[in-house]
């Protein structure tokens, strides 16, 4: 297939993923119709809703890149088999949840999206076609994709390419634009093989420079992305493990991080200490890569990935722990404000969110949840508390009280947990707040973001993640 020969993409999957990058590419490559398909019809008629408040992910920017595509070369549609014929290049961007049956449950990711795409493509294509996963896959899955559509026998050429999504929710307009680099793994022995990824470059190459375009074989490309979170995430579990020790000896871990990512080898980024990563897929990520190495024998490999997840699961539970005993031992009946719900901020998504494993643990010492996110829904909440499976709907029902205001959330309340960085909680009305709760009024700063010399004036006793001057004047 020749690099100017694409004319349709078809994606499969309107998610977080396959809705900004499609909508990006069409605004970018404005001769290339792309089509992005999903079964879901609802998710699909968002994205076709004429208010684009309404599409069915919020990320700052996308509304006006779809705005000036859709409906030129943009399209949403549930239409599978259509997209899939009329495409030259498919991009697969379904979801690869964690296995939650069988063998690999809890851990392996589950293929079962993907394989059903493919086999949808290998029943319906009637000419060659390049495709690209787009999905956060673990290592040798662009083999079992392969050997789908190489075993359907009805003579069509697929050339498979990897090509990782590296961008991050709530940036992810500004990630698809100005990314650090696209990566895309091909098959660089057949000339087949490496004009599928001169194809895909060509794509990239409307906009990103091409020294930042990188082609590497299937299985590089696949494992540099398990590997950039797998990185990511141990710098966060990092630096929240300083954190426990810098509540124990006074030390500030906000000025830890700053000196130790001044040295120019670490970086400063990615050292925010926090209540605990969440995400679709740190954590997704890591365990795949847990799997592999315990799948291939490399125990020690493995352990050491695994950590990082250990180390996130006790953070989110040492908040939820130092909440219950600093409000002397029991949360009981208490109502706890929660500022923030999305697993951070500028998105709406709540995969993984540390605010539901904390409302979990609250809920377990019979606290009342009441909280205010500016854009996740009631619905949301309740499926993420109900899929957690501790206890009974009807009793998630009677425990969690979303709240459409911050000021209500947090009237009469015993405490308030920040679980969520959204920029407007530092500009409410504190006083306002702290004269409506019930004294003495605890706070609870999971993000770190707000002044804790203020609020301490107006008479909240304030706890931040990693700071406390309270232990060093107590020993
Ligand atoms: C991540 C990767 O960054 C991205 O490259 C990949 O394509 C998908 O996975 P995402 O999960 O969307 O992106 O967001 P990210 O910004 O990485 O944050 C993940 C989690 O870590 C969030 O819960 C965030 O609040 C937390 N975090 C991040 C911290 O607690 N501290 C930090 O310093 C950085
Ligand atoms: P991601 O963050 O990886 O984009 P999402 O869950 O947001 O994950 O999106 C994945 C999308 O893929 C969902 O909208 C889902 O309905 C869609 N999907 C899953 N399987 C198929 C399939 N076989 N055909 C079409 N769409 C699918």
């Amino acid at each position: 297939m020749k690099s100017n020969n694409i004319r349709n993409i078809c994606c499969i999957g309107a998610g977080y993923v396959g809705g900004p990058t499609m909508a990006v590419i069409a605004q970018k490559c404005p001769e290339i119709n792309v089509t992005v398909v999903d079964i879901n019809e609802q998710r699909i008629a968002d994205w076709n809703d004429e208010d684009l408040d309404k599409l069915p992910i919020y990320e700052p920017g996308l509304k006006e890149v779809v705005a000036e595509a859709r409906g030129r070369n943009l399209f949403f549609s549930t239409e599978i088999d259509q997209g899939i014929r009329d495409a030259e290049m498919i991009f697969m961007s379904v979801n690869t949840p964690t296995k939650t049956y069988g063998k690999g449950k809890g851990m392996a990711a589950d293929l079962k999206f993907v394989e059903l795409s493919a086999r949808r493509i290998a029943e319906v294509a009637t000419d060659d076609k390049i495709i690209v996963e787009k999905s956060t896959l673990p290592v040798r899955t662009a083999e079992a994709i392969r050997s789908i559509l190489d075993n359907v026998g009805n003579g069509i050429n697929f050339q498979i390419l990897s090509n990782p999504e590296f961008l991050a929710e709530g940036t992810a307009i500004n990630d698809l634009l100005y990314g650090d680099r696209v990566l895309i793994g091909g098959d660089h022995s057949t000339p087949e093989g490496q004009a599928a990824m001169d194809a895909l470059t060509e794509v990239y190459a409307h906009w990103m420079p091409r020294e930042r375009i990188l082609q590497t074989n299937v299985w590089s490309s696949e494992l540099s992305k398990l590997t950039a979170n797998a990185f990511l995430a141990q710098r966060v579990s990092s630096i929240n493990a300083i954190s426990a020790l810098c509540e124990k000896t006074g030390a500030d871990v906000d000025e830890v991080a700053r000196a130790v990512g001044t040295d120019s080898r670490v970086g400063p980024k990615f050292l925010k200490s926090s209540v605990g990563f969440g995400g679709s897929c740190f954590q997704k990520d890591i365990l795949n890569l847990v799997y592999i190495c315990r799948s291939l024998g490399l125990e020690e490999v493995a352990d050491y990935w695994e950590q990082v997840i250990i180390m996130n699961d006790y953070q989110k539970r040492r908040f939820a722990e130092n909440i219950i005993t600093t409000l002397y031992n029991t949360v009981s009946d208490k109502k706890i404000a929660f500022l923030g719900w999305a697993f951070k901020k500028d998105t709406n998504d709540t995969r993984e969110t540390a605010a539901m494993y904390v409302a979990d643990h609250l809920i377990e010492d019979h606290a009342n949840i009441h909280p205010y996110d500016p854009k996740v829904t009631e619905k949301q909440m309740y499926e993420d508390l109900n899929h957690l499976n501790t206890r009974s709907e009807e009793e998630n029902k009677g425990r969690l009280k979303v709240e459409e205001d911050p000021y209500k959330a947090t009237k009469k309340a015993h405490a308030i947990a920040i679980l969520t960085e959204w920029d407007q909680f530092i500009d409410y009305d504190w006083q306002r707040i702290y004269n409506n709760m019930k004294k003495p009024a605890f706070l609870f700063d999971g993000r770190n973001i707000l002044d804790a010399n203020k609020l301490s004036k107006i008479g909240f006793i304030v706890y931040q993640i990693g700071k406390s001057d309270k232990v060093v004047s107590s020993t």
